[in-house]
């Protein structure tokens, strides 16, 4: 059996009123061109959007960053954008930075999440999509559910488990090229926490299985705002999860969004706001958020996905996303002040630096009185 690629490519190509979700109409025409131009290239493939990103899960033999795949999904997303412009939606295109597609869409503007693998007899994994938010917004739910006991029994009741997990991090804000490095749980936990805290410097890549060195995890770290040089709208993460046996189980990976912790990314892309684990297809609201993920699970066989299940469709998420609401408010109730917006690392690329510039003249130092 040859092995099988799954491939998450994302993109805002435009929404309806604001940011917050894409016309039924253009995502109807990504599915099409997907549809119409896939020949004998993608064995199976899965679209839905999460707030006003629209992802396509394909599945393949082609390997990871493959240029036929991503031109595929590249040229989708052009396709749709031309209608996005056509119903005038909202920031149509907004994802797609560069003008020429060249080799593949690294380094473009969308988000890709890829993995190859050995298709195991049962193939469980998940599909995660965020919105108005940046990649690290899953290094505390990994490293959680990768580590810790009190989020997955597993490190006690399973022997492939106990092994432990190779972490890559990356460090995005070096921009020159890939920086990464590669730590190991449980020995180097603490170098691993000491990383993943700067979630808007240091990212998961990824993560394998000390046991079988199969890869679990595959997170997209595009930070759009080091393409662009500045605020164009927030990465909006997505995320491959492979679960169960040598893995973590599909409820331990889940169980760390209860927390519904603060990332980056709320309004504007520059306030923190509180993780709302959301179904899918939601959309967005209070002050162009909060911060919201999904997650689908499903199984591959022979490279054909079955249909997906939402995850964080079902009571108990209710009860978190009231919570989570809360959280929400809470920090919202302190406006622009402190923690509630971003630091200026982040907010260097919006246009409050034109302000600080204005300002910066109009202040006198004060002579030293003797
Ligand atoms: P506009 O300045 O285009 O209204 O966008 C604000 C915003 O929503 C940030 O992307
Ligand atoms: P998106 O990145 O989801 O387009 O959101 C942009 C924004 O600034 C909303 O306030
Ligand atoms: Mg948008
Ligand atoms: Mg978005």
């Amino acid at each position: 059996m040859a092995k099988i690629t799954l491939s998450i490519i994302k993109a805002d190509i435009g929404s309806i009123g604001g940011h917050i979700k894409p016309s039924q109409r253009l995502l109807q025409v990504v599915e099409n061109y997907i549809k119409e131009k896939r020949g004998n290239l993608i064995i199976d493939s899965y679209i839905g959007h999460t707030g006003d990103d629209i992802a396509i899960l394909t599945t393949h033999k082609k390997g990871v960053l493959n240029e036929k795949i991503h031109k595929l999904c590249w040229n989708a997303f052009i396709t749709g954008t031309d209608m996005a412009k056509k119903q005038g939606l909202y920031g149509a295109g907004q994802d797609l930075l560069k003008e020429t597609f060249s080799g593949n869409v690294k380094g473009m503007g969308p988000a890709i999440a890829e993995m190859e693998i050995e298709e195991r007899a049962a193939e469980p994994f998940l599909m995660f999509v965020a919105d108005k938010t940046d990649p690290g917004a899953y290094n505390l739910p990994l490293y959680l559910a990768f580590t810790d006991p009190m989020y997955t029994p597993g490190f006690i009741l399973s022997p492939q488990i106990r092994k432990g997990f190779k972490f890559r991090i990356m460090d995005v804000s070096y921009t020159q090229a890939d920086k990464v490095i590669e730590l190991n749980s449980p020995e180097e936990i603490y170098d691993i926490a000491a990383l993943l805290r700067d979630n808007e410097r240091f990212v998961v890549e990824g993560i394998w299985s000390r046991d079988s060195g199969e890869q679990a995890v595959s997170v997209s770290t595009t930070r759009l705002h080091n393409i662009a040089g500045k605020y164009v709208g927030k990465d909006d993460p997505v995320m491959l999860v492979r679960t169960q046996k040598d893995f973590p189980a599909t409820g331990e990976i889940l169980s760390p969004y209860t927390i519904g912790h603060y990332v980056a990314g709320f309004m504007r892309g520059s306030h923190s706001g509180p993780l709302m684990p959301v179904k899918i297809n939601s959309s967005i609201s209070f002050f162009d958020g909060p911060p919201v993920v999904s997650c689908l699970a499903f199984c591959l066989k022979d490279g054909k996905l079955t249909e997906p299940v939402d995850t964080f469709d079902h009571p108990y998420w209710d009860y978190v996303r009231n919570n989570v609401s809360r959280k929400a408010e809470e920090i919202r109730r302190q406006g622009f002040s402190g923690a509630a917006m971003l630091p200026m690392s982040e907010l260097e690329y919006t246009g409050v630096m034109e302000t600080l510039k204005e300002l910066e003249k109009r202040f006198i130092i004060r002579k030293k009185q003797s």
